[in-house]
This record gives C-alpha cells, sequence and structure tokens, in this order.
C-alpha cells in the first residue's frame, strides 16, 4: 500500500490530534497520506488513494448511546462508493466508545466492502497496540 487518506471531525481538537499521530506513523513508514477535516474535503483526495480512515468523536451520554456526530453523518452519506479500498474507522472519547463503530460503519455500509481496522484513543495518542494495528492494515 502506498496511499492513504485520512479523514477527521473533531470539535475540540482531539480527534485532529489522533488523525495527525496517525498521518505521523503512516509517514514514517513511507507511505504517501493527505489528512483532511471533513470540512474541507473534496471527493477528488479519493483519487489514487488505495485506502481511507475515518475518524470522528465520540457523541453520546458518556457511557451509553454513543453515535457520530450529525455533520459526520451527513458526510459519511456524500462518500461515492469505494469497495476497493481498504476502510478502517478511528474515534477519540471520554469514556465509553459503545456502539460507535457500530453506527459509523453503519453509515458507511452499501459505500464500503468493509471495516478493517478500528482505533480509539482517550487523549489522541497513538498507543503501541495502534501501531501493531496499523502495521497489519499497510500490508
Ligand atoms: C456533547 C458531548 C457528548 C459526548 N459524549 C461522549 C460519550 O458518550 N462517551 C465518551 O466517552 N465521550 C463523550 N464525549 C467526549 C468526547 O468524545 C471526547 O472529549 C472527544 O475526544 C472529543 O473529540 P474532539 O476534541 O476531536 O472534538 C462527549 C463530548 C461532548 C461534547
Amino acid at each position: 500500500m502506498k496511499n492513504i487518506l485520512i479523514t477527521y471531525r473533531s470539535k475540540t481538537g482531539i480527534t485532529k490530534k489522533y488523525a495527525e499521530e496517525i498521518d505521523r506513523y503512516l509517514t514514517g513508514k513511507g507511505l504517501k497520506t493527505a489528512v483532511i477535516s471533513i470540512e474541507d474535503f473534496d471527493s477528488n483526495l479519493f483519487k489514487n488513494v488505495e485506502a481511507v480512515l475515518f475518524g470522528c468523536w465520540t457523541n453520546g451520554l458518556m457511557i451509553f448511546l454513543q453515535f457520530p456526530e450529525k455533520m459526520w453523518v451527513k458526510f459519511a452519506k456524500s462518500l461515492p462508493e469505494m469497495k476497493e479500498k481498504k476502510v478502517g474507522v478511528f474515534t477519540t472519547y471520554m469514556l465509553a466508545t459503545g456502539s460507535m463503530f457500530k453506527k459509523m460503519k453503519k453509515h458507511l455500509e452499501g459505500k464500503i466492502s468493509g471495516c478493517q481496522i478500528e482505533l480509539k484513543s482517550k487523549k489522541g495518542e497513538l498507543s503501541d497496540a495502534d501501531k501493531i494495528l496499523l502495521d497489519s492494515f499497510i500490508k
């Protein structure tokens, strides 16, 4: 794999930080990446990328009923089909991600052929476990 697109929705900056940490790690592995907020997203960015990572902060009632922010859902709805691409999701949270990944994947249903990786962080830092998951994702 050579080219990866990392998209994120961040309200207070933690998911942005996580996206940038992921980006730094993948760049260090020799991959060509682009990291972009969904507000600045342009579908031309999909061209020539073999994989896409979708990030959004965890919204909900802290310990239950988690879901992606409306803005991210609207973004997911607007996406073209990308069944040939590898896809992963990531989130940042405070207490529990609960149904967050399930909901994110539900909104991507029909556009992707599957979700290969799920990453989560409380502070937007990339853990060693995250690095192992990313290593297998980019193989
Ligand atoms: C309205 C609101 C709802 C939230 N709901 C949850 C939740 O259900 N579970 C959780 O673990 N964190 C929850 N959080 C915390 C955020 O997910 C967390 O602070 C996240 O890292 C923020 O990302 P950002 O800085 O990219 O916006 C909530 C925060 C807000 C503002």
